[in-house]
């Protein structure tokens, strides 16, 4: 029988495989963006991944809540201040919001096995990304956050949005047509970038490596930040205009997954 996950996983960072047991359940811990941990330890077993498998994303509508997610290395710093500056504003307008630090999940690359064409999920890896699965269906608003890392988004961010490949069908055709099951159901986000230098040409791909796998994966856009001229850890405060603009950004997102 193939493994359920790799074994020689060694637990690193935050998120982390606490053991398996004859059931075959997998015990995993993550904090919530304020470090703690969820209800101490959640838990999630083969079998609810295997229910999530069973069902057609494209039937699954999501609720109106915002997820976000940082894709900083450094925690505290200027992607994790503006990500919890955009929820703030959606928190204003009364709607939930959850968020994590993608350094914290344990997950890997893509290694493009292309058994999401049948499973209709990633199977091929079982890591902290089965965990943030549900996460994203759930929610109809999403906001991804990076700092430029040599004129682009970060390892972490990168590696996360391949792992969403899995909820594309294609067809037979060369080369394959395809859709997305996440499209059509009113996804909407906000992303954003940082970066230490001060100009667009400085900050290279950041924003288009975000903006045009989840366009293509059928969210809208909704509203975009860049952010120039920051390099010391949170740095960002300094800087009143941007963290009125990120609230008012997701304002505007909790407005727009309401209607
Ligand atoms: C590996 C690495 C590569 C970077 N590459 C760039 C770059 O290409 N352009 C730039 O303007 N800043 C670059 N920076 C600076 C960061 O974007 C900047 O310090 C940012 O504020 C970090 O945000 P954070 O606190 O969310 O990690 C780089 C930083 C690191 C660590």
């Amino acid at each position: 029988m193939k493994p359920l996950y790799d074994r020689s996983l060694k637990p690193s960072g935050k998120l982390f495989f606490t053991g398996i047991n004859a059931q075959r359940r997998v015990k995993w811990t993550i904090p919530d963006s304020r470090g703690h941990k969820e209800n101490n330890s959640t838990e999630m077993t083969v079998n609810s991944f295997k229910i999530l498998m069973q069902q057609d994303v494209k039937n699954l509508f999501p609720e109106s809540k915002v997820m976000g997610f940082s894709g900083s290395p450094r925690k505290g710093g200027n992607s994790d201040i503006i990500l919890q500056h955009i929820l703030n504003g959606v928190t204003e307008n009364q709607f939930p919001t959850d968020s994590l630090r993608l350094a914290d999940c344990q997950y890997q690359p893509c290694i493009g096995c292309e058994r999401c064409r049948k499973d209709k999920i990633c199977t091929g890896l079982m890591d902290g990304m089965s965990f943030l699965y549900p996460k994203i269906i759930n929610a109809k608003g999403l906001v991804l956050v990076s700092p430029t890392h040599n004129y682009n988004i970060t390892a972490w961010m990168k590696a996360f949005i391949d792992r969403l490949y899995c909820f594309y069908d294609f067809n037979n055709n060369r080369p394959r047509g395809w859709s997305s099951r996440l499209a059509d159901q009113g996804r909407k986000a906000v992303i954003a970038g940082v970066c230490e230098q001060k100009s667009k040409e400085d900050m290279g791909f950041t924003l288009d490596a975000m903006r045009r796998p989840l366009e293509a994966l059928g969210y809208e856009i909704i509203g975009e930040l860049t952010v120039f001229g920051v390099f010391d850890k949170a740095g960002v405060k300094k800087q009143s205009h941007t963290m009125i603009k990120a609230t008012e950004l997701g304002s505007n997102l909790a407005k727009l997954i309401g209607n």
